[in-house]
């Protein structure tokens, strides 16, 4: 199993971190623009896998050939929104970033399966589905399982209970629009809490350290490529496009092969207008991108 990261920064190379610690692959790959980076931590990595008398490689650097072949290709590369940039704008700058990627991809990587980090994520998963020209059920955004992760611990800071078996989880956009999906009893006013906890997770974080999440994000990056590695099928939170090409965190069956099944959802009626309304954002969105390729004319 051979798995590639585009993006040396904080989350790919906590997500290379834990494939290596987890012994999940054979070969890792670290591409970034930055040459050094990817080089340093490469290195920084095959020692980390060495002394843990593992015999996984890693290989950096800003040549795409070095993917050629391989199975999973992460995408976390792309900028962070700096205080009061739009969404729109953000999306402009990643969309040119993740629409390069993805064509890469496509030409050096074409049977793999990507993994979409980059924010805005809906969208971005997206713009990999263009760019790439891959089938749909090979393009996954990981968003749902973070989010849910994050609901989780506000529930069990809250019940001071275990979460392990919470059938609690998060779908929807990954942004304000998201959808808490809570399995335990909660009055409305601690459902308000725990949701409000739960959509400012990362904003939190980045208040706290002025840069986003990145240890909770790799776990989510690792839950889709154990479901993606196992003969078996599992169910997780995860973005993905629909017929309409509609790109939100819904329940979806991965397997080898990418995206098996989008599970229905019974939603509540206050859900799914809050759904319906993320959705029309989302149409508008990508009204604005004409993607070809790696080439993107915005209007
Ligand atoms: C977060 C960003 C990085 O939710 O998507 O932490």
């Amino acid at each position: 199993m051979k798995i590639a990261i585009i993006g040396a920064g904080n989350v790919g190379a906590s997500i290379a971190s834990l494939l290596i610690s987890k012994q999940m692959c054979d070969e890792i790959a670290l591409i970034d623009i930055n040459q050094n980076l990817a080089n340093a931590k490469a290195i920084d990595l095959s020692q980390m896998s060495i002394a843990l008398g593992l015999d996984i490689m890693v290989v950096g650097g800003d040549d795409y050939q070095i993917l050629s072949d391989f199975d999973i290709v992460i995408i976390t590369a792309g900028v962070a929104r700096k205080d009061g940039q739009s969404r729109a704008e953000l999306a402009k700058i990643n969309a040119n970033i993740v629409a390069q990627a993805s064509s890469q991809i496509a030409k050096f990587a074409p049977n793999s399966t990507i993994i979409v980090v980059t924010n805005p994520l809906d969208i971005m998963v997206y713009v990999a589905f263009k760019a790439s020209g891959f089938n749909r059920k090979k393009i996954i955004g990981m968003a749902g399982e973070l989010d849910s992760a994050r609901l989780k611990f506000a529930l069990k800071n809250h019940l001071g209970t275990s979460v392990t078996d919470s059938k609690s989880c998060v779908i929807g956009m990954h942004n304000d629009n998201m959808i808490c999906l809570v399995d335990e009893n909660l009055s409305i006013d601690e459902y308000e809490n725990i949701r409000s906890q739960t959509i400012n997770g990362g904003a939190k974080i980045v208040k706290l350290m002025n840069t986003s999440a990145f240890y909770a994000p790799a776990a989510g990056v690792i839950n889709i490529c154990q479901a993606l590695i196992n003969k078996d099928s599992k169910v997780l939170s995860c973005s993905v496009l629909d017929d309409n090409l509609i790109a939100f965190s819904r329940l979806v069956k991965i397997s080898k092969d990418g995206v098996k099944e989008i599970l229905e959802l019974n939603l509540k009626l206050k859900d799914r207008e809050i759904l319906d309304k993320s959705i029309e954002e989302f149409i508008i969105y990508i009204k604005n991108f004409n993607i070809n390729g790696a080439n993107i004319n915005f209007s």
